[in-house]
């Protein structure tokens, strides 16, 4: 049976599907949905207190007795910031002053990282998975996840990046294909025009590596399903189809972004935050592209875009989301995962006879 295996059986789920942790797209709601329904439930981190992550992961647990995956993007402090990126700020500035948005703020340096605060509760609520994006943090944080008996996952682009994974000894790897809505997960600075695409990646990484391995990229349906599975995936995560849930944090305007997108409709750009990730293409991202600016590091320069969100623009928003939105539905988590299940049952029961055999 398609919908169960070793990582499925390891991680208590009924489906091989994992909601991607998407920052505070993602609510303790829509993550219990999807538990509830036999996937695993995700919540990103980035950018929450310890507080806040126990009270998420808290909610969670209040709503369902399923598996949860709590995820971190890691980044480095980048230094002083101050005096950089002058040009830039005077076109984001352009863009302020047509909103009435004031002045563009001065840019803040941060880190990305589980630090002892994080790491206590993720001791002490212990996640079935934590997952993290941009590489692997250092042995002593990553011992300690894993002597809490918490799953280990991380994001690969590459396979050289899914063998340094398995090295430092995750649990699993996601190979996260070109296709993907949000960041690309590289950490080995490889140029997204020679990272590969989901139906060249997964196979590749499952033959280099031992562990199994979550294709992530443009998967919105059952038949995304079915062929990441004959790929040799153990599961598929799956990000941009869940942002139209009625659980996920988006407002209304993004969503019918999403409903009205077309295959091409995306673009991977840094200039949003600094890093490349795939959003719908808009003027924000047109215009800063245009003149060749060179963003601020990651995420400083998210702190110079995102106040342009009060404008409520959409042209001068960023919205992550993948190369395959025009397949999303609107739907609840729990219709959605029933009907991906379905449809990946019939995709499957076209090749395969009800001996199990090829028809
Ligand atoms: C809105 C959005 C936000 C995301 N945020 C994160 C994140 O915080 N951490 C992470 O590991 N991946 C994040 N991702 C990437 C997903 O983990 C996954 O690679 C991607 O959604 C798969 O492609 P798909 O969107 O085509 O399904 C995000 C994706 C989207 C669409």
């Amino acid at each position: 049976m398609w919908s169960s295996n070793e990582l499925t059986e390891r991680l208590k789920l009924d489906r091989p599907i994992f909601q991607a942790p998407m920052g505070d797209y993602t609510t303790p709601a829509l993550a219990a949905a999807v538990a509830d329904s036999g996937g695993l439930g995700g919540l990103g981190m980035w950018g929450y207190s310890a507080e806040e992550a126990e009270r998420r992961i808290s909610g969670f647990r209040q709503l369902t007795a399923g598996s949860l995956n709590v995820n971190y993007p890691l980044w480095e402090h980048p230094g002083g910031l101050s005096g950089m990126g002058p040009e830039m700020r005077a076109r984001l500035q352009a863009l302020y002053d047509e909103k009435g948005l004031g002045p563009v703020p001065h840019p803040r340096p941060s880190t990305g990282e589980v630090d002892e605060d994080h790491l206590d509760v993720l001791k002490r609520l212990r996640p079935e998975v934590v997952s993290f994006h941009f590489g692997l943090p250092d042995d002593a944080i990553l011992g300690a996840v894993k002597e809490a008996g918490i799953f280990v996952i991380c994001s690969a682009t590459t396979v050289a990046e899914a063998k340094a994974l398995e090295a430092r000894g995750v649990d699993a790897i996601i190979a996260q294909g070109t296709e993907a809505g949000g960041h690309r997960g590289t950490f080995s600075g490889t140029h997204i025009s020679m990272q590969p695409g989901l139906f060249a990646l997964v196979p590749q990484v499952v033959d280099a590596v031992k562990v199994p391995v979550i294709a992530a990229g443009g998967i919105a349906d059952g038949r995304g399903i079915a062929a990441a599975l004959m790929l040799g995936a153990s599961a598929v995560q799956i990000g941009t189809a869940f942002l139209r849930c009625e659980e996920a944090n988006v407002p209304g305007q993004n969503r019918e972004r999403l409903a009205t997108a077309s295959d091409s409709s995306t673009v991977v750009s840094d200039v949003v935050t600094g890093r490349p990730a795939r959003f719908i293409r808009n003027r924000l991202i047109d215009e800063l592209s245009a003149e060749g600016l060179e963003p601020l590091p990651f995420p400083a320069q998210s702190g110079l875009t995102h106040p342009l969100e009060k404008a409520g623009d959409g042209e001068l928003m960023g919205l992550y989301a993948g190369q395959s939105a025009a397949l999303t539905r609107d739907l609840p988590a729990a219709g959605l995962i029933e009907t991906l299940v379905r449809e990946t049952n019939e995709s499957l029961s076209r090749f395969v006879g009800s001996t199990g055999h090829l028809a």
